[in-house]
This record gives C-alpha cells, structure tokens and sequence, in this order.
C-alpha cells in the first residue's frame, strides 16, 4: 500500500500558467516524480478576488486532486498560499505545500534591509511576507506593490508588447523609489518577467523567486513520510480549464512542452 502510494503524482495548483515556474523546480528537485499541474486559466486572475471566491474556486480544485489521488498537494500560487494550508487542505487527505516566503534568502541578500515585495493585491493585503520577514528581522522594512496588471498580460502572451513594458516601469520605479536592494516576486507569474525586471532594476538589486525554497520544502515533506521517489522516470501532465494551445505555448516558457502531456479540464 505504501509503494502505491508513494507512486502517486505530487498535485500542483494555480490560477493560471504561473504555478508552471514553480513545476519547473519541482521536477528540478524530484525527477522520479510524477506531476500533475492544474491551472485554472479561465478564471484566473484570482489575485484581485475576494477571500470567499477564492476559498471557493481553491475548493473545487483541491477536490479535482483528491479524485485523482495525489499524494501531496502544492499550492503554486502566492495568493492561494495566503489562505493558509489548512483552509486550502480542507477535509481532504493530502498533505499541502504553500509556496515558501524564502525569508532567509531575503535576509541573506539584503544589506540595507529595505525589501520589495511585487505580488497580487491579495497577497499585498495580507500583509503575510511582511510579517513572517520581521519576525526573524524587526529592522527589515516590506515595500508591497501589487502589480494587478502583470497577471493579465502573461496570461495573455502579450510578451514584449508597450502595455507590458509600461507596467514593469510603472511597478519598478516605485520600489527604485524605496530603495529596495531586495525583491521577492510574490506571484508565481512574475518569474515569466523577470528577465525584464532585473533589467529595470539593474545590477544593485537582488531578486529572489522562492520556487527553489518551495521545492525543497515539497520534498523534506515527502521525504519525512517516506514518499520520495527515488527511481524511474519522471512524467507530468498539464490541465488548464481554459484554451489548451494558449497554455501549451506559456508553458513553453518554463519547460519543455514535448516532454508533457497537455488536457483540457472543467471543474
Ligand atoms: N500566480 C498567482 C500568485 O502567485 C496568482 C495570480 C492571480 O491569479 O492573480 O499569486
């Protein structure tokens, strides 16, 4: 029963396409497992939902894992993160994983303790980095930005277009006005950007992306209940309730799509 057990898929959830740049360090940091990445694309954003309608779509996803048995459940979304594991576990059997705040590289990183935070407005609202980064460091000041224009854009390929470079200087120059010499991208679509963001902020920023943080969170959990896969080949499978192709090609973006089998799914 255990050997089935630990040879089920490590479940994945976003709003959107965004969650696929925490599967990439995911299958980075576990290539014997099996993943199965759900992105709702056709109601996503999310980051600009309120509580109640978030906890309900979150729901209806976590319920889509559960029928397809997957042994852990992480939560590849900042803003779904937010809502706390046990509200995102629910009933369910499944341990969660909620993406890591990546506190000690930020620690690490910053010399002036000014730190920004580029996030959905949710996850801003929580005030969630803030508190967890002054805990260990009360000097360390958290610039929030919620850049609600980013998520849109991504989602729809608008790459290099003026809208979205437009929106990077927009959100970059009020953190440049801060200070900041740290940046956490606080939604896992940014790192679709971040090529343009460190170009913007230039060489005296840091910029962190928790996914690694997240990923080796995903597998000391895995690996302390004894369900770490430690042998054979490593698949994923890819399900967007909204336009597959459109998906297949953000994905393209993170990993390599030939290596993943693509599904349209209704929740
Ligand atoms: N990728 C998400 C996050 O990390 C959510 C973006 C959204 O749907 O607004 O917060």
């Amino acid at each position: 029963m255990e050997t089935n057990r630990k040879n089920r898929p490590i479940g994945v959830i976003d709003s959107g396409v965004g969650g696929l740049s925490v599967l990439r360090a995911l299958q980075k940091t576990m290539p014997h497992e099996t993943f199965l990445y759900l992105g709702d694309t056709a109601r996503a954003p999310y980051g600009t939902r309120s509580r109640e309608t978030i906890t309900a779509f979150v729901a209806q996803m976590t319920d889509w894992m559960e029928e397809n048995g997957v042994k852990q459940l992480v939560a590849a979304c900042n803003t779904i993160t937010v809502l706390g594991t046990d509200v995102i576990r629910g009933s369910h059997s499944f341990a969660v994983i909620g993406m890591s705040k990546a506190v000690k590289e930020v620690l690490e990183a910053t010399k002036n303790k000014n730190v920004g935070l580029m996030a959905t407005d949710f996850t801003v609202g929580t005030g969630a980095h803030r508190k967890e980064i002054q805990a260990e460091d009360p000097a360390v000041q958290v610039f929030g930005v919620g850049c609600t224009k980013f998520v849109p854009l991504i989602e729809g390929n608008q790459f290099g277009s003026p809208e979205l470079e437009a929106a990077i200087s927009e959100y970059v120059d009020i953190l440049k006005e801060k200070e900041v010499d740290t940046v956490i991208l606080g939604c896992t679509h940014y790192p679709f950007v971040r090529e343009s963001l460190a170009a913007d902020f230039g060489p005296g920023v840091t910029i962190i992306d928790p996914a690694e943080a997240t990923a080796r969170l995903s597998k000391a959990d895995l690996e302390q209940r004894g369900l770490l896969r430690t042998e054979g080949r490593g698949s994923c499978t890819i399900c967007f309730t909204g336009d597959v192709a459109l998906g297949r090609r953000l994905a393209g973006r993170m990993l390599d799509p030939a290596a993943c089998e693509f599904k349209q799914v209704t929740l």
